[in-house]
C-alpha cells in the first residue's frame, strides 16, 4: 500500500534513502527522487516506463540553487525567474558538470523550476540535494492533480504520496530555453506565453517535432486517456454522425443544451480559462473511468491558457 500523507520528515527520509516520493506542486504532481542518486534516478524511468532520453525538471527552493546546476544565468531568464518563480516557469540552462548525464539525457542542458506549493518548498528546503520530479504518470498517461490521481497509477509500487491537495493550476510548467540568448517556449503550460511576453519581449515558440527536431520530450503522443479521444470544433455536428457511439463529452461552458449523450463534463461555468486548466486533467481522469466508447473534447479559444489546453487535447488524441 502506498502512504498517502501531509508528513514531511516521512517524506524527506524516503528521499534520503535514495526512493521515490509523488510530491505536490501547483502544476501537477511529480515523482520525485534524489538528482545526485542514479540509483534513485533510474527508480523514476522504471516505474514510469520512460524512455531514457527524455530529460527530468530540477526542482528547488531558492535563486541560489540556480549556479548549482547551471554555468550561466542569463539576464531574461533571471528576468523571467524573478517575475515567476515560485511557479510554472521551467527554465533550460546550461549545465554544471556536476549534473547527471541521467537528468539531462545527456544533453548540456537542465532544466530548472521553483514550483509554488508551501509543503514542497518546505520539503525541498529540508534536504541537503534538489529533486529531479516528472509528472507522476506512466509514460504518455493523464498527468495526476490530486493524490489519489497518483495512488491509482502506483499504489503498492511507490512508498508514499506527500498530500498537498488540489493541484490549483492544473497544467504543467511552461518550459523557456534560449537559443542566441532569445527566448523560445518548447511547451506550452500554465503561464501563457503572453505573460512571458510581457517580461522579455518576443519569444519563439517551437513546441512540436518539426520545428525543435532536437527538444527532448515534446512527444506527438502525450496526455493521453486509455479512451479513444477527439477534439472537434462542432459538438453538435460530430455527435450527430456518431449515433451509436458511448460518447462522453469535455466542454468549455456550461450550455443548457442537452447533446444526449452518455456523459457530460463542463470545465466552467463562464469559461474562464484559468479554472478549465486547472480541471482539465482531472476531468479527463473521470471521463476515463466511464468505459465510454469515445471522449469528445471541444476546442478552446486559442488565446492566453486556451492555447496550452488545445496543445494538451491535441496531443491527447494521437
Ligand atoms: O509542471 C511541471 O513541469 C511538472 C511538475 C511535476 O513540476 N513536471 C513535468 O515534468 O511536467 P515532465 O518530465 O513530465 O516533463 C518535462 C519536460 C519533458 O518534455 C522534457 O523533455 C523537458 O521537460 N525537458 C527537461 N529537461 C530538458 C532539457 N534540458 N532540454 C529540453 N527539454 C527538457
Ligand atoms: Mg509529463
Amino acid at each position: 500500500m502506498t502512504l498517502v500523507s501531509k508528513d514531511i520528515l516521512k517524506a524527506a527520509e524516503i528521499l534520503s534513502r535514495n526512493e521515490l516520493v509523488a510530491i505536490p506542486t501547483e502544476t501537477v504532481y511529480g515523482l520525485a527522487a534524489n538528482i545526485y542518486s542514479d540509483t534513485a534516478i533510474k527508480k523514476i524511468f522504471e516505474l514510469k516506463k520512460r524512455p531514457f532520453f527524455n530529460p527530468l525538471i530540477v526542482h528547488i527552493h531558492s535563486m541560489e540553487q540556480v549556479m548549482e546546476l547551471a554555468v550561466d544565468f542569463p539576464e531574461k531568464a533571471q528576468l523571467l525567474a524573478k517575475a515567476f518563480w515560485p511557479g510554472s516557469l521551467t527554465l533550460i540552462l546550461k549545465k554544471q558538470a556536476a549534473v547527471p548525464d541521467l537528468i539531462t539525457a545527456g544533453n548540456d542542458t537542465v532544466g530548472i523550476r521553483m514550483p509554488q506549493h508551501d509543503l514542497t518548498l518546505e520539503l525541498l528546503k529540508s534536504l541537503p540535494f534538489p529533486v529531479a520530479a516528472p509528472s507522476a504518470n506512466p509514460f504518455t498517461h493523464i498527468s495526476p492533480t490530486s493524490a489519489q490521481h497518483v495512488k491509482n497509477y502506483f499504489n503498492g509500487a511507490l512508498e508514499m504520496v506527500l498530500d498537498g491537495g488540489d493541484c490549483k493550476n492544473g497544467i504543467e510548467s511552461t518550459i523557456v530555453g534560449f537559443e542566441n540568448e532569445e527566448p523560445v517556449v518548447y511547451r506550452l503550460g500554465s503561464i501563457s506565453i503572453e505573460d512571458i511576453r510581457a517580461v522579455v519581449g518576443n519569444v519563439t515558440l517551437k513546441n512540436n517535432k518539426e520545428k525543435a527536431p532536437n527538444a527532448p520530450g515534446m512527444l506527438e503522443k502525450h496526455y493521453a486517456p486509455r479512451t479513444k479521444t477527439y477534439l472537434v470544433e462542432n459538438i453538435a455536428h460530430f455527435v450527430a454522425q456518431h449515433p451509436d457511439q458511448k460518447i462522453g463529452l469535455l466542454l468549455h461552458i456550461k450550455e443548457p443544451k442537452d447533446h444526449g449523450v452518455e456523459k457530460t463534463i463542463y470545465l466552467t461555468e463562464t469559461g474562464d480559462l484559468k479554472e478549465a486548466a486547472s480541471k482539465l486533467y482531472s476531468a479527463m481522469h473521470e471521463l476515463d473511468k466511464w468505459d465510454l466508447d469515445m471522449i469528445v473534447a471541444q476546442r478552446l479559444p486559442d488565446t492566453g491558457l486556451g492555447k496550452s489546453i488545445n496543445d494538451r487535447l491535441e496531443r491527447a488524441t494521437k
